[in-house]
């Protein structure tokens, strides 16, 4: 069965209670004809006023972290019980933002994953090399060490969405090229096939994600193992119904 697309946007510290609900109000009809699924992934507090402003919608609500335990002495942080209160569908887990300026690691983005897992979220794993280690040929290095820890103990890999994210395209303005994105891509989808067999990696959905805008979604979203985008800028604006209308 063909994988249906899958197309979020990660708002990360952005928006408030007001203007989140204006850009939701506005993007319902545009998104009423879309083909593919689709989440907001909001910052926590905004989570309640956000899920009641998606109702009725094509719209899933998700979270940007969810923390391991399941609950107890972690002040700060957000279980996954929590999440599930307000009908949070999705989580983005392990984002190149969170590895790089909160101490997030593959061990770390493992057990975010499992606890998600078991409470029936569906984690959006990130994956992704920085310019560096692109330059010094050592992509699939990092691919692989990120998905072979970040995803150990996962019994059923069709559950989760992986993205693919350079860290050099995100917030950059630069993306990586259709066929950059293509290849990786392809390459995440045999390493899954290695890791989990290969008719499971066939039903995992791999999103691209780095300066996907209105303009780039068509060429990337028509690549053979590109099922959709984690969108982060463009998503703050009318510009994310654009994204997800993609094949209109
Ligand atoms: P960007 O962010 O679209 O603003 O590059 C993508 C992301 O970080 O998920």
């Amino acid at each position: 069965m063909a994988r249906k697309p899958f197309i979020a946007g990660n708002w990360k510290m952005n928006m408030t209670v007001e203007s989140g609900k204006q850009l939701i109000a506005e993007l319902k009809p545009l998104v009423k004809e879309a083909k593919c699924d689709i989440a907001l992934c909001v910052p926590a507090i905004l989570i309640p006023a956000m899920a009641k402003a998606v109702k009725g919608s094509k719209i899933k609500l998700g979270a940007q972290n969810v923390h391991f335990a399941e609950n107890g002495a972690y002040t700060g942080e957000i279980s996954a019980e929590m999440l599930k209160d307000y009908g949070v569908k999705y989580v983005i887990i392990g984002h190149s933002e969170r590895r790089q300026y909160f101490g997030e690691t593959d061990e770390t983005v493992n057990k975010r994953t499992l606890t998600a897992l078991k409470n029936g979220i569906t984690p959006i794993v990130c994956v992704g090399e920085t310019l560096s280690e692109r330059e010094n040929d050592e992509t699939e290095k990092v691919l692989s060490r990120q998905l072979e820890i970040g995803l150990k103990d996962v019994e059923d890999v069709t559950k989760l969405v992986i993205a693919y994210e350079p860290v050099w395209a995100i917030g950059t303005g630069k993306t990586a090229t259709d066929e950059q994105a293509q290849e990786t891509i392809k390459f995440i989808r045999k390493k899954l096939g290695k890791l989990f067999g290969v008719k499971n990696a066939n039903k995992v959905k791999i999103q691209y994600g780095g300066s996907m805008n209105a303009k780039n979604c068509k060429g990337l979203m028509a690549q053979p193992d590109i099922d959709g985008g984690l969108i982060g800028g463009a998503s703050l604006k009318l510009d994310f119904a654009t994204i997800v209308n993609y094949d209109k």
